[in-house]
């Protein structure tokens, strides 16, 4: 390390590094970038520094960790860049090097602030890092104090953004005294105990969550959570979607991954109960797969992981369109998932007052997709019913 770094190497080290510009390459120097910014980012929890590389055409980008940056600038600063700029809590830090590579530091008062960072973050989760929440520290998923471990911040992440879409959706269900919701395959139930603690504890509403699942294991330890909890107004049943009945109205349906056609079953059980809000997140869309048919699309289907992919695009776009059919309007928008993959679709749709017109144009689109693919899809049944 380069004596005129150690500072700098500090400034990382203790995270008060706010901002950084690297110029003025050294004359003689194999020229590849102009230019290097650097600035602190938070991924899933971990202090990360994000590089943007700044060619004469193109810009690239890479996360370090703090060694692996203090390395960077060990290998550039003074050998190629001449001069770099470190905007820091405590100051901002002009290095310069001449030509003999001897390097000085100018120092000024600090011109940049750090609150941003911190800030955005904890503004951008409606159940924030490092505030204790009851549900999250049963699970596991925080420490007493609210600090979110490490390896649970993609299930944290999933969570908020999840309520982030029924928070964008809950205007539809403000004249309710009660909310009935149903949550078809809860599985452990995080996303329900969420969905619980945002409505009851956040938004003050009054609820009836019924979570379902088809293992015993996980509805006894769903049960024992919400006793533990207090959480009055959650219960979870043991049962299979395509059988379940209830006397009651349901104004939310919920289904976050429930595989291949348990989504179709969640659909028609919802259609079937007017639900005013449907959130349904598809996963292993198997069934189209040995159906789809169409020469004029044989490069699309000859290749197992496109012809899947297809599979999936069509089971869903299916289902849309189904629900469109019988009166729902529908958005499809991008989920998170961990298990699976990356990325996934959440179906979102509304019950709607849609014209005779809408409803036949939805019907003719329907059937016009179904008949491409020679597709019989189990989300038919839907259609049936109206
Ligand atoms: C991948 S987990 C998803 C759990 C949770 N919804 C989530 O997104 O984190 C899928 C769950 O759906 C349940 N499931 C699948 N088919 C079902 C059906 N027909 N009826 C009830 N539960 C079902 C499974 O038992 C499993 O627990």
């Amino acid at each position: 390390m380069n004596e005129n770094l150690k500072s700098i190497e500090d400034m990382i080290r203790n995270g008060d590094l706010i901002f950084a510009v690297l110029s003025n390459i050294r004359k003689g120097a194999q020229k590849t970038y102009n230019k290097l910014d650097i600035k602190p980012v938070l991924i899933k929890g971990s202090q990360l520094y994000h590089v943007t590389y700044q060619y004469e055409k193109k810009v690239l980008h890479d996360n370090f960790e703090a060694t692996e940056l203090i390395d960077l600038l060990d290998e550039v600063m003074g050998n190629y860049f001449k001069q770099g700029v470190f905007y820091a809590t405590d100051g901002d830090y002009q290095l310069l090097f001449n030509k003999k590579m001897e390097g000085k530091i100018i120092t000024k008062p600090p011109s940049r602030f750090k609150v941003e960072q911190e800030h955005n973050r904890k503004k951008n989760y409606i159940i924030p890092d490092g505030e204790p929440c009851d549900f999250m520290t049963h699970l596991g998923l925080m420490d007493s104090d609210g600090r979110v471990f490490k390896k649970k911040y993609d299930k944290f992440r999933q969570l908020n953004k999840y309520l982030e879409f029924v928070s964008d959706s809950l205007g539809r269900l403000e004249d309710l005294d009660v909310i009935r919701i149903i949550d078809f395959g809860c599985g452990k139930a995080y996303l329900t105990f969420a969905l619980y603690y945002y409505l009851v504890k956040l938004q003050n509403r009054n609820v009836e969550i019924i979570g379902l699942d088809l293992k015993e294991d996980v509805i006894r330890f769903c049960n024992d959570t919400a006793s533990a909890l207090g959480y009055d107004g959650l219960t979870f049943e043991l049962g299979d979607i395509k059988d379940y009945e209830t006397e009651k109205t349901v104004d939310m349906v919920v289904s976050l991954h429930a595989c291949d056609t348990a989504t179709d079953e969640a659909l028609i059980k919802s259609v079937g109960w007017d639900a005013k809000i449907i959130f349904a997140v598809p996963c292993c869309q198997h069934e189209l797969f040995k159906q789809l048919e169409n020469p004029a699309m044989n490069p699309l289907l000859r290749y197992g992981v496109i012809k899947d992919k297809l599979a999936t695009l069509v089971t869903d776009s299916l289902r849309a369109s189904a629900l469109e059919c019988v009166g729902y309007d529908v958005q499809m928008l991008e989920f998170i998932d961990m298990e699976h993959t990356p990325k996934n679709v959440l179906i979102r749709a509304y019950k709607a007052d849609k014209t005779e017109e809408a409803i036949m144009r939805a019907q003719k689109e329907y059937q016009l997709l179904k008949a491409t693919f020679k597709a019989k899809p189990s989300i038919d049944r839907l259609l049936m019913m109206k």
